[in-house]
């Protein structure tokens, strides 16, 4: 990881990869996927990864506990701690970490407060990786997303990403545009509902690193060039205020047949999933829907991320 000093390899953001490490863990990750069809000696041995989920969770808490029994390495996991950890008599995230750290060679952690992996990793004796910290980053789904758009289409630069959907809290996108910014020649597209665009920041940030970004409504318009659509469900949870105008507001970003006969013949469909309407399932057989792929992409990047961050 990007840091100086000799401590933990933390993965907290997106901001610390930069395209020369994202290429040496993409390589990685080609390796590992090797390595789960033909498994050879394993590779992390006796290391112990702790996963300490305070958020609902199916695709990283599994896949990562998948990519570290795959590496030969043990899982101890807390997949419910807001209610079965000790967090539930008061004790703070940062005692727990401190504990766990004392357990375990990393923690893997999602919590639904914003900058709470940031808090973990100031006082944890072992790597922190962010699982996802409220709506702030999910650093490790960016990289699996920029991954399998490269095992897709070949290439990270150059693209046209149509973002849709729920801009404003959905964490993977805020992680994703980092990533996207660092190669040259992106052109972005974002189509969200009003109440849920994507923060000004992250548009800023994107066009400061020479991005040309667009906000849209006419999401059928918009794709007719696309690259990757990559779609995002509207996070229900995170929401601060009522929204009785969710459902016909969302309806209009959804992605349907019609959709898909409007979007290039060699395009793609993402979406970190779950989904819960945003794509009518009717798309599921087209193979440019890559977001069952995209997910199964979880483990051999996450072995890639794990051995990287235990092994150097
Ligand atoms: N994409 C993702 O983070 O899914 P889970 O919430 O199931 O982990």
């Amino acid at each position: 990881m990007s840091q100086a000093d000799a401590g933990p390899h933390h993965v907290i953001s997106a901001r610390q990869f930069d395209p020369e490490l994202l290429d040496r863990l993409f390589r990685s990750a080609d390796l590992m996927r090797e390595r789960i069809t033909s498994p050879t000696e394993p590779l992390l041995p006796g290391r112990v990864m702790a996963t300490l989920f305070y958020e609902p969770s199916t695709r990283t808490r599994l896949s990562f506990e998948s990519a570290m029994l795959r590496l030969g390495g043990q899982v101890v996991s807390t997949e419910n701690a807001r209610d079965f950890s000790s967090a539930i008599k008061g004790e703070t995230l940062e005692d727990t970490v401190r504990i766990v750290g004392g357990y375990a060679d990393c923690i893997v952690l999602r919590h639904p407060e914003e900058g709470a992996a940031a808090r973990a990793a100031a006082v944890s004796p072992v790597p922190v990786i962010n699982a996802g910290d409220g709506r702030g980053e999910h650093p490790t789904q960016a990289l699996l997303d920029l991954y399998t758009i490269r095992a897709e289409l070949g290439r990270l630069d150059h693209l046209h990403v149509v973002m849709v959907g729920d801009l404003a809290n959905g964490r993977t996108v805020h992680s994703l545009v980092d990533l996207l910014s660092r190669y040259p020649g992106q052109r972005v597209t974002l189509a969200a509902p009003d109440r849920v665009r994507m923060p000004p920041e992250a548009v800023e940030q994107l066009r400061e690193a020479g991005a040309v970004v667009v906000e849209s409504v006419d999401l059928l318009e918009a794709v007719r060039d696309a690259d990757v659509v990559y779609q995002t469900r509207v996070q229900t949870e995170r929401l601060q205020e009522p929204w009785p105008e969710a459902g016909s507001d969302v309806r209009r970003f959804r992605v349907t047949p019609e959709l898909m006969r409007a979007l290039p013949r060699k395009a793609v469909v993402m979406h970190p999933l779950p989904r819960v309407g945003e794509i009518d399932p009717a798309v599921d057989a087209d193979p440019r829907a890559a977001y069952f792929r995209q997910a199964g992409n979880g483990v051999p990047v996450r072995m890639a991320l794990l051995a990287m961050v235990l092994e150097g």
